[in-house]
């Protein structure tokens, strides 16, 4: 049987993990293959509300395995923390199975990831602050440290005495911080190695295993599709390597693209990006507060689930979506959030920029140009009668149909899935993905 990527369409946060979750029932092993706990992924379903940062979204299905693929960047005090905070709300974690192979978020990571944003000043790029940039710099300069080392005192202490001179040197030289404690950086990250150890794993066997047995692997993105190094709004991007992108889904869990039978990209029904960097159909004032603060009351309004920060709001963006279709190879699209349109007179979709007097409908390279891109939109109207009920798709309003297929027709992708509220059974599934 296959494997099914679920990614990040647009500039993050787009209800990854909410789909995850419901797609899920039908997979063996659910993997993250990318990024770290600068992703955050709200989760909904019959057992309460979840936050996860790291642990894929498919352990809430006690017999699923779990994987933290080779690709993903852990902080294993985050690890450690998000594994001790399911169990103690009975979520049997035991099924959790970490890639020897993965990085190791150290503390000088996340000390220079602060520090270098601060010497960046004005042109900052909005990092979470978790550390994940200079982690996987790190790794491509053939400097980190993997969990494998973790598990092996005298490995640990071998890397560690050819890197944190070095990174020390960076600290105290470059930015002027305080120098990394070896001997207390050691001990600590020596203790987590014991205590990861049980959930560590030959994942890429695992994740193989399940194919050959027929079985379908469902492989988590994390992030979106617009915040990747090669094909995002550069430099205002994430650092991952393997990319968040579904290209990366392969290398984070050690598999081939004829493994892959479909990348499913999540969209949301509007825009949102947070951190600094272009975004032509970003809105201001009431329209923006109004679609930011839907479900506020309940801590669902568009805030950061990792920072807490205010999501930038703007209109659906169908050229930056369109580019992402086509460097994904999505085959069906998962619209999230829908629900939040519900009682707007009119809603707006972006089908080009205007570019100095010039319409564009491709993907700018040049962050400058993107900058200056107008966006061009058509309107269409909205509908007032609430969408989070409704299960089937003639069900939905006239309006809303009609701004779907509209959608579809531009994207030239068909929505197979439509989310309609953030539980896991508010959805409309026009065709089953499995
Ligand atoms: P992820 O990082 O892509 O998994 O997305 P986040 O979890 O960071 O952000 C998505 C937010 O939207 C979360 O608070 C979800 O609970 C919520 N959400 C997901 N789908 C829907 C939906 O269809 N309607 C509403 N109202 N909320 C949703
Ligand atoms: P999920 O998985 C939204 C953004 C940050 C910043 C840029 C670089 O929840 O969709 P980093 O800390 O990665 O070096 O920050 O990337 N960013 C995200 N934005 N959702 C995420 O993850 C993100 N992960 C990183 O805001 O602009
Ligand atoms: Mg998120």
């Amino acid at each position: 049987m296959p494997a099914v990527v679920v990614v990040g369409g647009q500039w993050g946060d787009e209800g990854k993990g909410r789909i995850v979750d419901l797609l899920a029932r039908k997979a063996r092993v659910v993997a993250r293959y990318s990024a770290g706990n600068n992703a955050g992924h709200t989760i909904v379903n019959e057992l309460g509300e979840f936050k996860l940062h790291l642990v894929p979204a498919g352990i809430f299905y006690t017999e699923k395995t779990c994987v933290i693929g080779n690709g993903v960047a852990i902080d294993p005090e985050v690890l450690l923390g998000e594994i001790s905070q399911l169990e103690s709300r009975g979520i049997d974690t035991s099924k959790l199975a970490v890639s020897a192979r993965a990085q190791v978020v150290m503390p000088w990571h996340r000390l220079i990831d602060r520090l270098d944003e601060e010497r960046r000043g004005a042109d900052a790029i909005g990092t979470t602050g978790k550390g994940i940039g200079p982690c996987f710099t790190d790794k491509v300069a053939r400097r980190g440290i993997r969990i494998v080392d973790l598990l092996e005192p005298e490995d640990l202490l071998a890397r560690m005495r050819a890197v944190v001179d070095y990174q020390n040197a960076v600290i105290t030289g470059v930015y002027g911080g305080e120098p990394i404690d070896f001997d207390e950086c050691f001990e600590q990250y020596q203790e987590f190695g014991q205590r990861l150890r049980p959930f560590v794993a030959d994942t890429q066997a695992l994740v193989v295993e399940a194919l050959h047995s027929g079985e379908y692997v469902l492989l988590e993105g994390a992030q979106g599709s617009l915040l990747d190094l090669d094909h995002g709004t550069y430099e205002y991007v994430t650092s991952s390597v393997p990319s968040s992108t579904a290209g990366g889904a392969t290398l984070g869990v050690g598999i081939g693209p004829t493994d892959v039978q479909r990348a499913i990209g999540v969209f949301k029904s509007y825009c949102t990006r947070v951190g600094n960097g272009p975004f032509p159909t970003e809105l201001f004032g009431e329209m923006a507060d109004k679609l930011r603060d839907h479900g506020k009351e309940f801590g669902r309004g568009e805030y950061g689930t990792t920072t807490g920060r205010p999501r930038r709001i703007g209109w659906l963006d169908t050229v930056a979506a369109r580019y992402s279709v086509g460097f994904n190879g999505l085959s069906a699209l998962a619209l999230t959030r829908l629900d939040v349109l519900d009682g707007l007179p009119a809603l707006k979709l972006c089908t080009a920029y205007e570019i100095d007097g010039e319409m564009v409908k491709t993907m700018p390279a040049s962050p400058s140009a993107l900058r200056r891109a107008k966006p061009v939109y058509e309107e269409l109207p909205g509908w007032s009668e609430p969408t989070s009920g409704v299960r089937n798709f003639d069900d939905l309003p006239a309006e809303a149909q009609v701004y779907i297929r509209r959608v579809e027709s531009l994207l030239g992708v068909p929505v197979d899935l439509i989310s309609v509220g953030p539980e896991r059974e508010q959805a409309i599934i026009v065709n089953p993905i499995f």
